[in-house]
């Protein structure tokens, strides 16, 4: 009898175990549930979060290919104004195709370190008036519909750096603030490359093999405050080639430059200018003193600087010399800072 009691007792014991676990299981579905998202079994391997204020965002990272993607998003979506697409790291999706993403919008699309080759054309139409940031950096895109750009009425920020595409793209947009292509192989930027774009206050285009500015290619951008050129091949900056309203942060480090023509850059006031890492022998008082004059700041690290007369403008003025990079030396390994200005005074 006292056998059978314990029995019961057990039995009693498990059973409450497993109607509890059940019952946690129901309300963590209950949780994943919650409107406005999707239910999760439905857009599985993808999962939905919602907030406080109702932004959805749609994690679809861990999707297995392309017609997987186009299940998901064919699945029952009752409110698909989503905030964001994430799809990290995934080295499956090599195409983003027309109408995989069904009836979702988006105003964040972002699709990085992964192998995606292609944006077909239209794959992204249905956030034409939503979309206002393009992270899809780090992967293997050679093809993006960069026709479409105007018709994204809200677009502010495309960011396609580490990528493969060999072209320059065709960049038309009233509402583009920030564009960043650095690191793919196009090699060369056409001379209206920026000019449907005119609302551009930071463009990047470092490491893409770039030998070439045309003059006007920086030029009659009314907004244009950061530009990064750092990386490529460049020698030299021609007249009129860049030009910045208000303020500029240049980014020239690591070319090859050796010459800057007078008018080559001009808008920079009290900006910076990065010049390290590059083949500047002369610093010419015609070409650099007016940077100086506005308050920019000057870092010509690792440029083998003769130190001649072409500088004596620079070290006998304390003020523009504030503005130097303290560690901008001669060929020879001395530093600026440390040259003797009577000398300069003396013999120049
Ligand atoms: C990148 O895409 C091209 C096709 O555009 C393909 O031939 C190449 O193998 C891809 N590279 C990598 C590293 O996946």
């Amino acid at each position: 009898m006292a056998g059978l009691h314990r029995l019961l007792a057990l039995l009693a014991l498990a059973l409450g175990t497993v109607a509890v676990s059940v019952a946690e299981e129901k309300a963590k579905d209950a949780d994943l549930r919650r409107l406005p998202c999707p239910d999760p079994h439905d857009i599985s391997p993808c999962v939905c979060t919602a907030d406080e204020q109702h932004s959805m965002d749609v994690d679809c990272s861990q999707v297995e290919s392309e017609d997987q993607l186009a299940r998901v998003f064919s699945s029952t979506i009752p409110f698909p104004q989503f905030h964001a697409l994430y799809i990290d790291g995934n080295q499956r999706l090599k195409v983003l195709r027309r109408g995989d993403l069904g009836p979702a919008s988006f105003e964040l699309i972002h699709i990085t370190g992964g192998v995606l080759e292609e944006v077909q054309e239209e794959a992204l139409s249905q956030s034409y008036p939503t979309l206002s940031h393009i992270y899809i950096q780090e992967n293997n895109v050679s093809r993006f519909p960069f026709a479409e750009l105007p018709l994204f009425t809200s677009l502010v920020y495309l960011q396609m750096h580490t990528n493969s595409l060999e072209r320059f793209p065709g960049l038309d947009s009233d509402t583009l603030q920030q564009v960043v292509l650095s690191d793919n192989p196009f090699g060369e930027i056409p001379l209206d490359g920026f000019q449907r774009v005119k609302n551009l206050y930071s463009i990047s285009v470092s490491a893409n093999d770039v030998e070439i500015l045309l003059p006007g290619t920086f030029t009659d951008l009314p907004h244009l405050h950061y530009l990064h050129l750092d990386s490529n091949q460049l020698t030299h900056i021609p007249a009129g080639a860049i030009e910045f309203s208000g303020k500029g942060n240049l980014h020239l480090q690591s070319n090859s430059i050796k010459s800057i023509a007078i008018g080559g850059i001009t808008g920079v006031n009290a900006g910076h200018i990065y010049l390290a890492r590059n083949s500047l022998v002369v610093l010419e008082e015609d070409v650099f003193r007016p940077f100086l004059e506005g308050g920019a700041t000057l870092d010509i690290d690792d440029n083998p600087l003769g130190c001649g007369c072409d500088l004596a403008w620079l070290v006998t003025n304390s003020y523009f010399m504030a503005l130097t990079s303290p560690a901008a030396s001669c060929y020879d390994g001395e530093l600026l800072a440390s040259l003797d200005p009577a000398i300069y005074v003396d013999l120049c």
